[in-house]
């Protein structure tokens, strides 16, 4: 076989093996779970949705909070249950723990989980199925070093019908790891140092998918506009660049970016929002507070004037922006006042959507070890009022497409026969009633209601919208 490992044995695709890939995290660490099956595809797995069926189970863990990391823990003791069954039919079941808890645990997982059979760090996971083979002669697998080749090349592609069975819209990694080091945070650690993909094999992964059939692509990163990958010219693009440079590629029809960070809001990227249509007008740009003091404690780096001007430079290039963010209440040393600094920042910005997190101090970060913990109590009294107030603001949002004539992106079938779902500019989930001929393409919807977490809507024009009669063909 092409490609293949030594010492890894010869697939059977007509007996199939089973891997079931689970996610805990971030966008990047779904994207991640997507590149483990591929890389295990070669190797005659298939994807299984049923634990109980699987011959190789991956849970694929997030570090960012104290509770995700539980969470682990409490899925491994779940997961044992299955391996044990397994068993005792006479079947092996393997588990690996991947992600950025086993990057920062490695082995301790092995010692507090014996079931588990392997740990594979967020950098290793492309040699997979070499580990996977050698584990058949039994033992335990810990590889949790930032090895020297590029795990991106050394990956296998997704298939076609991998490609096809995800959908139409996609994440892309283009750049991964944070140099930045704000005192609460683990990423740092978990994801190494920053580093940026070359355009040329970004571009080649985005036509890959477009070809078979994906038409909206979100660019992934941990500080995805400090991108800086080796542009068409050897020397290093800009996100604007590759932007640019994307909305080319025949049969993609939106983009967007996450996560990006306030300090590198340059004026191209701005200037970006201005010139390509493709470029949606939702953008996630977090500040995590509105206190200037607990900023500089964070070490964001950035003021709450630097902030609101970077919305502000935002909001002229593009009139129709919208932004969510994502907050922590609770930060060592946050007083009421520091609090009320946040409410009024979220006032005065006016959110789509945000997240909001309780501060939860990571082993190792600055953070941890400083004074004036908030206590729990407080710091959960502080969530509450700062979700009632983005609830607020989302549900106005929501309430304000009403009446309006807005392009969603229908993406697959709803729950209710004859209905699709989709996506407006904003994230917004739309139903309507469609043919599923019409996954794929953007159509005008006229928005009739809003539901819990959805609109409703109807075509624009219908029932003889002349593009919907040719939009199916
Ligand atoms: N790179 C992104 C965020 C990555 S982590 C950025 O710079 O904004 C995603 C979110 O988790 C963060 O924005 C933050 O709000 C939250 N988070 C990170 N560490 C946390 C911690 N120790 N406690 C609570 N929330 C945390
Ligand atoms: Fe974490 Fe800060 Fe880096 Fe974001 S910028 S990943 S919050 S250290
Ligand atoms: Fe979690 Fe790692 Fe993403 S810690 S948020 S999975 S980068």
């Amino acid at each position: 076989m092409p490609g293949a490992k030594p010492g890894m044995t010869e697939p059977d695709m007509s007996n199939p093996r089973k891997v079931h890939v689970k996610s805990f995290g971030c966008q990047m660490n779904v994207y991640d779970s997507h590149r483990m099956a591929d890389a295990l595809a070669p190797a005659g797995y298939v994807e299984t949705a049923q634990i109980a069926d699987a011959d190789l189970v991956i849970l694929n863990t997030c570090n960012i909070r104290e509770k995700a990391v539980d969470k682990v823990y409490s899925e491994i003791g779940r997961v044992r249950e299955f391996k044990e069954a397994a068993a005792s039919q006479g079947r092996e079941m393997l588990i690996a723990v991947a992600g950025c808890v086993a990057q920062a645990e490695g082995e301790e997982i092995t010692r507090r989980a014996s079931a588990v059979d392997l740990v594979v760090g967020s950098q290793n996971y492309h040699r997979l199925p070499g580990m996977i083979a050698r584990l058949r002669n039994g033992g335990k697998i810990v590889d949790t070093e930032f090895p020297v080749e590029d795990k991106f090349d050394a990956l296998a592609q997704p298939s076609r019908t991998a490609i096809a069975k995800r959908g139409v819209t996609s994440f892309v990694t283009v750049q991964e790891g944070c140099d930045k080091f704000c005192t609460f945070c683990v990423v740092p650690y978990t994801r190494g140092a920053e580093i940026s993909r070359p355009v040329k094999k970004i571009v080649a992964d985005v036509e890959k998918l477009a070809e078979a059939g994906v038409r909206e692509i979100t660019l992934i990163g941990q500080n995805v506009n400090a991108y800086h990958g080796e542009g068409a010219d050897g020397r290093p693009a800009t996100l604007s660049v590759l932007l640019h440079r994307l909305s080319d590629v025949p049969g993609i029809v939106r983009l967007r970016y996450t996560t990006s960070h306030p300090l590198d809001m340059k004026d191209d990227l701005i200037e970006a929002h201005r010139d390509l249509p493709a470029l949606m007008p939702y953008v996630h740009l977090p500040v995590q507070s509105g206190s200037d003091r607990i900023l500089a404690a964070m070490n964001r780096r950035h003021t709450r004037r630097h902030y609101l001007d970077a919305i502000a430079r935002l909001r002229t290039a593009r009139g129709d922006l919208v932004f969510s963010s994502d907050f922590i209440v609770g930060f060592p040393g946050e007083t009421e006042q520091d609090f009320r600094d946040t409410l009024s920042l979220v006032e005065e910005v006016g959110y789509g959507g945000a997240y909001s997190f309780s501060y939860s101090p990571r082993p190792g970060t600055p953070a941890a070890d400083m004074e004036n913990q908030v206590p729990a109590a407080e710091s959960h009294e502080r969530l509450l009022r700062l979700q009632a107030l983005i609830t607020q603001q989302w549900q106005a949002f929501n309430a304000s497409s009403v009446g309006r004539t807005v392009d969603v992106l229908l993406e697959k079938p709803g729950r209710v026969t004859g209905q699709l779902v989709g996506k407006t500019p904003y994230l917004q989930t739309v139903q309507v009633m469609a043919r599923p001929e019409l996954i794929g393409k953007v159509l005008p919807v006229a928005i009739t209601g809003t539901g819990t977490n959805t609109l409703f809507g109807e075509f624009a024009g219908q029932p003889h919208a002349p593009e919907l009669a040719s939009a199916g063909a």
